[in-house]
């Protein structure tokens, strides 16, 4: 059975290779003999291959932080999904909010992004979430639909246990206030309802939390059955904070 617990750290841009190297070294030591949590790390695409290398011999996984649908072209600056294999990566984070939103993908775009990974055989994180004057206008459960459907419309549904969703209130990331435990529970419930809803789904989706995710705050919400893990940025950064929350994890099972 799969660890009932993902931790996928987002180490965004931050890192040269020798730190990300040492940081990950750090991390699959702390979070060595766990049971029931696994763990994922997402450095940088220049630091990709040599973490990789660096966590052989450990079950820590690798991937990457956005992946391009074309194998190859025309595409200056993007990354393919051959590309990301060949370095190792097993899993592409889509659709972060800094994506959408500081470099302005659309839900068509992150969508196309999301099919190419899944169809490759890697798992994608699909994030998804609302932003702050969205949520003041009672728009929340609109933008998760409209961001969840337009994946659900957009892939073939042979490929959806590649996906994993992720839920990212926009106001909670990286600002030190993370959701409460109810907006998570019914963010969560919305998601996996619209999910099923469609209609041809067999099995409820697998949905991280992030948003300012921390050892303090962690407790709250992993032990809720709809909670499969987090999508960490900050915390991923200092080796303690994230054994920490495995180990938070651990004890919740
Ligand atoms: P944060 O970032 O934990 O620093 O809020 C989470 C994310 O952006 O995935």
């Amino acid at each position: 059975m799969a660890p009932r617990t993902l931790l996928v750290a987002n180490w965004k841009m931050n890192l040269g290779i020798a730190e990300s190297v040492s940081l990950a070294r750090a991390i699959a030591e702390g979070c060595s003999g766990l049971a029931q949590t696994e763990i994922w790390l997402a450095p940088s695409f220049t630091a990709l291959a040599a973490v990789k290398e660096s966590l052989s011999s450990t079950p820590v996984k690798v991937g990457a932080q956005n992946a391009h649908w074309a194998d190859s072209g025309a595409f200056t600056g993007e990354v393919s999904v051959p590309m990301l294999k060949e370095c190792g990566a097993t899993f592409a984070i889509v659709g972060h909010s800094e994506r959408r939103h500081i470099l302005g993908e659309s839900d068509l775009l992150v969508v196309k992004r999301a099919a190419a990974v899944a169809a490759s055989g890697m798992q994608c994180i699909f994030c998804v979430g609302e932003k702050l004057e969205e949520r003041e206008r009672g728009l929340t459960s609109m933008v998760l639909q409209r961001q969840l459907i337009a994946l659900l419309d957009g892939i073939d549904r042979k490929l959806l246990p590649n996906i994993i969703l992720a839920y990212e209130p926009v106001w909670a990331i990286g600002t030190g206030k993370a959701a409460e435990v109810e907006d998570i529970a019914s963010a969560h419930a919305e998601l996996a309802s619209i999910w099923m809803s469609t209609g041809h789904q067999q099995s409820a989706p697998r949905i991280l939390y992030g948003g300012s995710v921390s050892p303090e705050n962690f407790h709250t919400f992993v032990h809720l059955p709809s909670v499969g893990g987090a999508l960490v940025g900050g915390a991923s950064l200092v080796a303690e904070k994230f054994t920490e929350l495995a180990k938070i994890s651990e004890q919740q099972q």
